[in-house]
């Protein structure tokens, strides 16, 4: 039987350091779901649709990686895609309290998805979407930290286009 993992989060946008962290998720996992939350309460920079297309731009050369959609409880959507497990990178410490927190609530919510840590790459360990978004909001160069797609739409974004 196949191994499937969840990947969740915003996505907003992706970074390298999510698709580094998508990578080594795929050498434990036969297939791996990006699975971008879409609440429409949360504000985001970039809509779902637009979260969706450069997510399907940055791994359309990675046949092993779906992208998709959910809003509710992340244990009931693991569930229905048939997901053993939920994938999460962790970078710092300063990561490890929430992500501590979200993966003993998961578990109470659903004991049979375990949640899988992977360490991302050192070069990726201080980039967030959030930093990302403020370099790049002020016109500061993050052209090799985010995929291409991505860095041209922040460009556009932002109104900083060359
Ligand atoms: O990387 P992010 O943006 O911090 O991702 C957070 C995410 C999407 C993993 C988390 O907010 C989530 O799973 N939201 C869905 C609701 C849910 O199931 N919350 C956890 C248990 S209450």
């Amino acid at each position: 039987m196949q191994k499937v993992a969840i990947y969740p989060g915003s996505f907003d946008p992706i970074t390298n350091g999510h698709i580094d962290i998508l990578k080594r998720g795929l050498t434990l996992f036969d297939k791996i779901i990006v699975a971008i939350l879409h609440n429409p309460g949360k504000k985001c920079l970039f809509d779902i649709h637009e979260r969706v297309e450069m997510l399907e731009q940055s791994l359309k050369d990675t046949p092993q990686v779906e992208i998709g959609t959910f809003d509710g409880l992340l244990v009931d959507y693991a569930k229905q895609r048939n997901a053993c497990a939920i994938l999460r990178g962790m970078r710092a410490v300063s990561d490890f309290e929430y992500e501590f927190q979200l993966a003993l609530m998961n578990r109470h919510l659903n004991r049979k998805i375990q949640t899988v840590f992977l360490m991302t790459s050192f070069r990726w360990i201080y980039i967030s979407s959030s930093i990302i978004k403020e370099a790049a909001q002020f016109g500061g160069n993050i052209e090799n930290m985010v995929p291409k797609v991505v860095n041209q739409k922040l460009k556009e974004k932002f109104g900083t286009v060359d």
